[in-house]
This record gives structure tokens, sequence and C-alpha cells, in this order.
């Protein structure tokens, strides 16, 4: 669909949320919204500035779905709607007069990622958290797919036997005759025999089923065995810019090879009290794999999830992993909505599911940091 030239139709308060109009973002799929945002860079809007009564504006009552046609930008200058801005920030007053993000730092403003010209070499990401339930598959899906929005070419692996990233994509599990088991088992399968195209254009998808927990004991025996998912990956490095692994939630032999495979971990952490319980073997474990196996290996960064700032204890697990991993902990902060787990039952990300949601933002915003971080190198 020929969107770009066109432009947006133009900028609009919805409540006191700014947000852009642009009327064929809804019906012009992902990778047309991707095009949409670059190009209306740069633009910004004050809400309040409204009707000029300093009235809240009330036709928009649900703040977790803006109307058709309108999408949240996390850029634009706003006026925070107080009830969105309270699950983010602490201090709504303070966050408007500093543009202070949820980690309590001045949030810089990530620019919208150019088209690319061309595509590859791959750079690895790794989810890893040997914690369960912290948001490694969910963030995988979305920043995967916030990326492939950004014209980005997205690879995403499943590597834990669950099968949960595939279930997550539609796809199920139980029916797959090849999955990456098979990619890094037997010599010779090639990985377009594996690979699946998933609805989001721009991202494939490597599935995985029960199968993969054979092989975390068929490895143990094989020759140079950590680096076993980095061979399988190899040819498929020039196809494609982000290879995203969501790893299972444990240190064991797949978990090395997918950080032996990656540039870069990414580490989920659920605000809640025993987030950085366990953190300090996964950061061992990581300086190990770099030392051993791969010394390009880095820390990307900390990514908190589940984040709702109306608890006072969301907001002390925030302050404590900052102080604790300081400029490792991104800016972007994913906050806990029931949009996600409709997800996963709906078969596609949040990007797609519910396009216009604080949910997609957010994992736009990331994709958009992250891409920052790897330009900033
Ligand atoms: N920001 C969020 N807000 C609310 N629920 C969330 C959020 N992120 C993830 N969830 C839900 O929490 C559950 C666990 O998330 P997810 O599966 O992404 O974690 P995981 O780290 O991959 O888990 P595992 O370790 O079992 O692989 C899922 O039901 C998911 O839908
Ligand atoms: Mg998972």
């Amino acid at each position: 669909m020929p969107v770009r030239g066109q432009g947006p139709a133009g900028f609009e308060a919805v409540g006191s949320v700014a947000v852009r109009t642009f009327a064929a973002h809804q019906s012009s799929g992902p990778q047309a919204a991707g095009t949409a945002h670059q190009s209306m860079d740069g633009h910004h809007v004050n809400a309040m500035a409204g009707d000029g009564s300093g009235a809240p504006h009330n036709h928009f009552a649900d703040y977790d779905e803006l109307p058709e046609g309108h999408f949240y930008d996390p850029d634009a200058e706003y006026e925070p709607d107080p009830e969105y801005a309270a699950t983010l920030a602490p201090d709504a007053a303070r966050q408007r007069r500093e543009r202070v993000g949820p980690t309590g730092r001045p949030l810089p403003y990530f620019p919208i990622p150019g088209p690319l010209t061309d595509h590859g070499p791959a750079k690895i990401i790794a989810m890893c958290n040997q914690k369960g339930g912290v948001g490694k598959t969910t963030s995988t899906i979305n920043l995967g797919a916030a990326l492939a929005e950004y014209g980005r070419r997205v690879l995403l692996v499943d590597f834990d036997p669950q099968g949960a990233l595939s279930v997550g994509l539609g796809v199920n599990p139980m029916e797959l005759d090849l999955t990456v088991y098979n990619l890094l088992m037997e010599r010779g399968m090639s990985a377009d025999e594996v690979l699946l195209k998933t609805a989001v254009p721009n991202m494939d998808l490597l599935p995985s089923n029960i199968d993969l927990s054979a092989a975390e004991v068929q490895l143990v025996s094989e020759v140079a065995r950590e680096s076993t998912l980095q061979r399988a990956l190899k040819p498929l490095l020039p196809d494609y810019d982000y290879i995203v692994i969501d790893c299972q939630p444990s240190l064991g032999l797949l978990t090395v090879n997918a950080l032996t495979a990656a540039h870069k971990v990414i580490v989920p952490l659920e605000c809640e009290f025993f987030a950085l319980r366990g953190v300090a073997l996964l950061t061992e474990t990581i300086e190990k794999v770099q030392e051993r196996l791969n010394p390009e290996l880095e820390l990307d960064g900390i990514l908190a999830t589940m984040y709702d700032s109306r608890t006072v204890h969301s907001r002390e697990v925030l302050a404590r992993v900052v102080e604790a991993f300081d400029d490792h902990v991104y800016h972007t902060v994913i906050g806990r909505t029931v949009r996600f787990p409709e997800t996963t039952v709906a078969g596609e990300p949040i990007t797609t599911y519910a396009s216009n949601s604080v949910g997609a933002a957010a994992y736009r915003q990331l994709a958009r940091e992250v891409l920052a971080r790897c330009h900033a190198e």
C-alpha cells in the first residue's frame, strides 16, 4: 500500500494523551505503519493545548486503547494522562516538567529508524533470565515485531522446549515435524526446511517443541557442544538484521548455546520482590561465556517488565534495579497490562493485536532504544 508521501492527517489530543492521527494506520498493516512513523519524525505536540479550557478531555475513557486512526506517540510533548501516567511515572508533574522517565532518569529521544537499503549481517540478541515468567517470550515476540515494523528483517528463535514463542505466534508445536531441534542435531539439515513465515511481514520463526529437551542431553557428548546453535545460525546471518533468541528459564546447555551464539543479551526483569535474586548468577554465567566461548558477547540492557507505579512495591523494585545496574537499565519500561496474556491466546504480537495500545507503543519504543544503542557503537 503506498503510504509514503501521503503524510499524516495531523495531530490531536485524545483524553489528555498526545496522539497523532493517521487514517491509514489501522488498515495498512505493520509495515506501512512503520513507514508512517518514519514520515512523521520530529513533530511534537502539546496535547493540553487541546481546547484551551484546561478542562480534562473525556471523550476517551479507556486509556489502554486509542480510537481508530489514532496512535499513541511516546515521544510527543504531552501532558500525561493522569491514569496512564500513574502506571508509568511516580510523579506526573515532575515528569511533565523534566521529561523524567519511569526509571527516574531524563528520558532521551529515540529517533525513528530510517529505512534500510540492504540487510544483514544480523545482530543476534539472546533474551535471557533463568527465572521463569519474567517476560522473555513476550519481549521476544513484541520486540521482534516492532523491529520488523521498522523495516528490519527479523528471525525469532524459539529455544525453549515449552514452545511458548511458537504458540504466541499462532503455531501449534505438537504438529511440527521439523523444529530447531532438527537443525541443531542433524548434520546437513538446512534452516530453510525448518523456518516458518509469521503473519508479521519481515519476521520469520525457527519453532521448537518438546523435542528440544532431548538436545540438552544429546549435546553433552557433541564436539564443541556450546557452539552448536552458533554454527546452525551462521548461514542465516546475511538474510536478517536481527535474530532474537527466546531462552528457556534455566542456565543449562541450551542457554549457554544461545549466549555463545549471541552478540547481545537482554535481561527482562519482572518488577517484583525477588526480581534481583539470581541475577548475580546470570551475570556470572554471561561473564564466563564471554571469557571462554564468546568474547563479543555484551549485556545490552536490563528490561523492567510488568511495572505498575501505582504500587509502591513496583516503584521500589525499579529504583533498586536502576541503583544496581545504572545505565544498563533501558529507559523503556514495560507496564503491566492484561493485553499481553490476551495476545498469547490470539497468537500474535501486541503490535498487530492491539496496535494502538500503550503496550504496543512501549515495545516500539524499546525497539528504537535497542536500535539507538546498536547505532551508538
Ligand atoms: N507486561 C506484562 N503485563 C502483564 N502480563 C505480562 C506482561 N508480560 C508478560 N506477561 C504475562 O506473564 C506471563 C509470563 O510471561 P512470558 O511467558 O513472556 O515470560 P517468560 O519469561 O518467557 O516465561 P518462561 O520463563 O516460562 O519462559 C505470560 O502469561 C504473559 O502473558
Ligand atoms: Mg518463555
